[in-house]
């Protein structure tokens, strides 16, 4: 008796998982919604096919929404205001959105499939992110796994970003890799060089863009970008400012800091670069430079578990207790974290205990 449940069981559930595969395989082969309308801001009408995403269907017209997944529903940057036609919210979109971005009908673009016309909102510098295409000019090794790439833009195109923001790199297909995706990586050149982006980029093992930037990649090939995107960037007060970075996190705070530099700003900055061990820092004696070069900079490198051989006389453990001796008055500081999301909770929840608005803390964390 008890057999014979088990097999029926098993048969409902075997036809359960075809008929949804033939229904998953009928929707994106046989069904045809034929063209569709995207009205943006009531202004800009583009007909694309339906039956793609919404987020795929913009790039296909040179809107491109930030998507450091690549459309995979897994990091939660394409959101987008859907008016009208997004279809029921998906349980994939849930957890990236708060009850007011429900509300206020906001939705993974990459989840919401164009089946009709369809009504959205984008900011306008959403209009200034572009395609790019660039040659590597220049490869650099920072660490054993960390590398500066310099992609010089081609066809005289220029680009416009504030220090701080980041670009999605598009891989090419590589050994077994039979994918190109699409990954974000900070900016770590000057904003005033606009003929060019530098991006620092830490190997991930088993990564599938890392791997092709860091075993694939040579000096002279063509890659494709787009950006600029983030709003990880310097807002313009006169408070004192704290940099925390770690890693390739170094990125973003390297564009900023070139940045300040460039406009002579008399902020009091510090700037602390957490690594493990002395082999893990990098650009070390030109962050030291800038503390000649800038009105008022201190740059703070602390090593969490220095080796011997390192002989390391400088600031050690973590970079949280050190912050609290250079808050001079906590309302009158910013501070900027870019780095491991380990790294980003712990040092948030050490300045808001040293008195920091949260208002007052921006950041990028991979
Ligand atoms: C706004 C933003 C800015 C970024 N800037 C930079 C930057 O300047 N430099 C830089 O090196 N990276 C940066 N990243 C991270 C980058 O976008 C990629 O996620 C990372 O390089 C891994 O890509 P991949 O294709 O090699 O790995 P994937 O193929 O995507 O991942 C492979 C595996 O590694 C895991 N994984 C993914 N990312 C990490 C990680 N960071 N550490 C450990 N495991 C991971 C995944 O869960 C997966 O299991 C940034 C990310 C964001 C969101
Ligand atoms: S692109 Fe990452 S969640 Fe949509």
């Amino acid at each position: 008796m008890i057999i014979l449940v088990l097999q029926t069981t098993g048969i409902m559930m075997v036809m359960g998982g075809v008929l949804a595969a033939l229904l998953v395989i009928a929707e994106r082969y046989l069904a045809d919604y034929g063209e569709c309308n995207i009205d943006i801001n009531g202004k800009r009408q583009e007909k694309v096919k339906g039956g793609s995403s919404l987020l795929s269907s913009l790039n296909s017209r040179n809107i491109y929404l930030a998507s450091a997944c690549g459309g995979r529903g897994s990091c939660g940057f394409c959101k987008c205001k859907v008016i009208e036609g997004g279809g029921p919210l998906l349980p994939t979109e849930k957890p990236f959105l708060s009850p007011e971005e429900i509300s206020e009908n906001i939705r993974l673009s990459c989840q919401v499939k164009i089946k009709k016309d369809i009504k959205i909102e984008l900011p306008e510098a959403i209009f200034n992110i572009r395609k790019f295409k660039a040659k590597v000019s220049s490869i650099r090794d920072y660490t054993h796994d960390i590398k500066e790439l310099t992609l010089d833009l081609k066809d005289s195109s220029t680009i416009n970003f504030k220090a701080g923001q980041y670009i999605q790199l598009h891989s090419a297909r590589y050994g077994k890799v039979k994918q190109s995706v699409s990954r974000a990586y900070s900016i770590s050149s000057n904003q005033s060089s606009t003929d060019l982006v530098q991006v620092i980029i830490r190997l991930v093992p088993k990564g599938i863009c890392t791997t092709w930037v860091h075993e694939y990649l040579k000096e002279g090939d063509d890659v494709e970008f787009t950006g600029p995107y983030g709003d990880f960037y310097i807002r313009d007060t006169d408070k004192d400012i704290i940099f925390i970075a770690g890693g390739s996190g170094m990125a973003p705070i390297k564009s900023m800091l070139e940045w300040l530099l460039e406009i002579n700003s008399p902020r009091k900055i510090f700037y602390f670069f957490g690594a493990r061990c002395k082999e893990d820092l990098y650009l070390t004696e030109y962050l030291y430079e800038f503390e000649n070069k800038l009105a008022d900079f201190e740059y703070h490198p602390v090593l969490s578990q220095p080796g011997e051989e390192d002989k390391w006389q400088g600031k050690t453990g973590y970079i949280t207790p050190y912050l609290k001796d250079v808050i001079r008055d906590s309302k009158n500081t910013e501070a900027y974290l870019c780095g491991s999301p380990g790294m980003i909770n712990s040092v948030s929840k050490g300045l808001k205990e040293y008195g920091i608005s949260e208002s007052d803390i921006f950041y990028d964390s991979f």
